[in-house]
């Protein structure tokens, strides 16, 4: 079955007429996106380290399922399968990230040579398949020995993942250009240290604040590093953002939606844009910051390309009685939802294009994850067919365009996900690839949300 055999009439219309394909640059950046732990496995082989992840998976009740990042996609041996299939899709780009622990198992001191051999020949293997590699430094898996010094909350992470990424920078920046130091620091500070359902697991506001300074702390001196080792390097910081509006307009509400905006987006855009902390937000945690004399202007050290996680729009209501920031999401009724529950707002993510181009003067950016999680059936021929996924991928791509047709510098879309995977604390059973994996025997087959991937593609390299 050829791509466009698998679309169905509504599916062709979509990709010839909603998408403004004529707005993205011709060099756009296709991309899919995933990250080591969710796919690698291998989770002890050529002297990896455990992480933070490998601990909290390992946990009694931490993961629906009692699921772990053990095998995972085994992409650690089927790297080459699954560059095939990236290819079949007509991607020229592919976001991966790097395990810290493979590189340095302990944390710090030496590095591990086949940590590195591994991904000097997976970056290789995608050279030589005509995709470019964006590679990411620290998907969350920290190694478990710096979490046993403290983790995040300690200033010495923070150093510690400069002299990683700039060893990591040695090796591959010869041949990647593009790099990103963290992906969703607001996930590591403020699920894995406030709320605790995501590793290290932690409850506790002092403790997620100090890890949101030292986080984007890490983030400036990585950048220095990066640059020290590879001096072509492109360097950008990957944040999940929301759109976020108040459930009504009492003043109650109006002050939650601004709360909620410092926590999700503000606290992490403003002060590598050289804005500081917002200050309203240091007053809401009501946490001493652990700064340092010029701290601030490291964490604001210049970078070239901005990445932006897009996954739901989120309209909040005050919490005066719930953890910081005394604001959560309420479930607007008869709006569609993905089964992870979220809402589906393309617009959203046109917004916050945007919001990035005029209010932070992005000068480039990279969707760096976006996409769904559907409960998909692999029908008696084996194929699955996953409209719903279709439908989200191309009303957000739509999105894209819009906003590239408004003047933002888009530069790039990297699809979450290539491959189902192992979506953290919620296990296999949420499937966000454009590529299902069965896994008890490993089979990828490419779900028809891919073969309209591709058909989008080749549109837009047609034109
Ligand atoms: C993002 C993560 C990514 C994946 C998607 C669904 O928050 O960066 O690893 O889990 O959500």
């Amino acid at each position: 079955m050829t791509p466009s055999e698998s679309l169905t009439v509504t599916e062709r219309a979509a990709v010839e007429n909603v998408i403004d394909l004529a707005a993205l640059p011709r060099d756009f950046a296709w991309g899919t996106a995933t990250s080591a732990y969710q796919i690698e496995g291998a989770v002890t082989e050529d002297g990896r380290g455990p992480s933070i992840w490998d601990t909290f998976s390992h946990t009694a009740g931490a993961i629906d399922g009692g699921h772990n990042g053990d095998t995972a996609c085994d992409h650690y041996h089927r790297w080459r399968e699954d560059i095939a299939l990236m290819r079949r899709l007509g991607t020229n780009a592919y976001r991966l990230s790097v395990a810290w622990p493979r590189i340095l198992p302990g944390g710090d001191g030496p590095a591990n040579a086949k940590g590195l051999d591994f991904y000097d020949r997976l970056v290789d293997g995608l050279l030589a398949a005509g995709i470019a590699p964006s590679v990411t430094l620290y998907h969350w898996d920290l190694p478990q020995a710096l979490q046993d010094r403290g983790g995040w909350p300690e200033r010495s992470t923070a150093e510690h993942f400069a002299t990683y990424a700039g060893l990591v920078a040695e090796r591959l920046g010869d041949r990647v250009t593009q790099w990103a130091t963290l992906n969703e620091p607001l996930c590591s500070a403020w699920i894995g240290h406030l709320e605790g359902t995501m590793a290290p697991g932690r409850s506790d506001l002092t403790a997620a604040v100090r890890a949101s300074y030292h986080l984007l702390l890490g983030h400036g001196l990585a950048t220095r590093a990066i640059r020290a080792a590879a001096p072509g390097a492109q360097i950008g910081i990957v944040n999940n953002l929301s759109t976020v509006e108040p459930a009504t307009d009492s003043d109650a509400d109006r002050a939650a939606a601004r709360r909620m905006d410092g926590h999700v987006n503000r606290w992490w855009l403003d002060p590598v844009h050289g804005r500081g902390f917002p200050a309203d937000m240091r007053g809401v945690y009501g946490v001493d910051l652990p700064e340092r004399p010029g701290d601030l202007e490291t964490i604001a050290a210049p970078h070239d390309w901005t990445g932006l996680n897009y996954y739901f729009p989120q309209v909040v209501t005050a919490d005066p009685g719930g953890p910081a920031p005394y604001a959560r999401m309420i479930e607007r009724p008869g709006v569609p939802r993905t089964g992870m529950d979220w809402e589906v707002d393309a617009d959203g993510l046109e917004t916050l294009i945007m919001r990035l181009t005029e209010e932070y003067g992005a000068r480039r950016i990279h969707i760096t994850e976006n996409g769904s999680s559907y409960p998909d059936t692999v029908a008696p021929d084996g194929s699955v067919h996953d409209p719903q996924r279709t439908a989200y991928l191309t009303a957000h791509l739509a999105a894209c365009a819009r906003a590239a047709r408004r003047g933002a510098p888009l530069a790039g879309y990297y699809a979450w996900s290539l491959l189902d995977n192992f979506e953290w604390a919620y296990g296999y059973d949420k499937r966000f690839g454009l590529i299902h994996v069965d896994y008890a025997t490993q089979r990828r087959t490419i779900k028809s949300s891919g073969h309209h991937y591709a058909d989008v593609i080749a549109a837009h390299r047609a034109l």
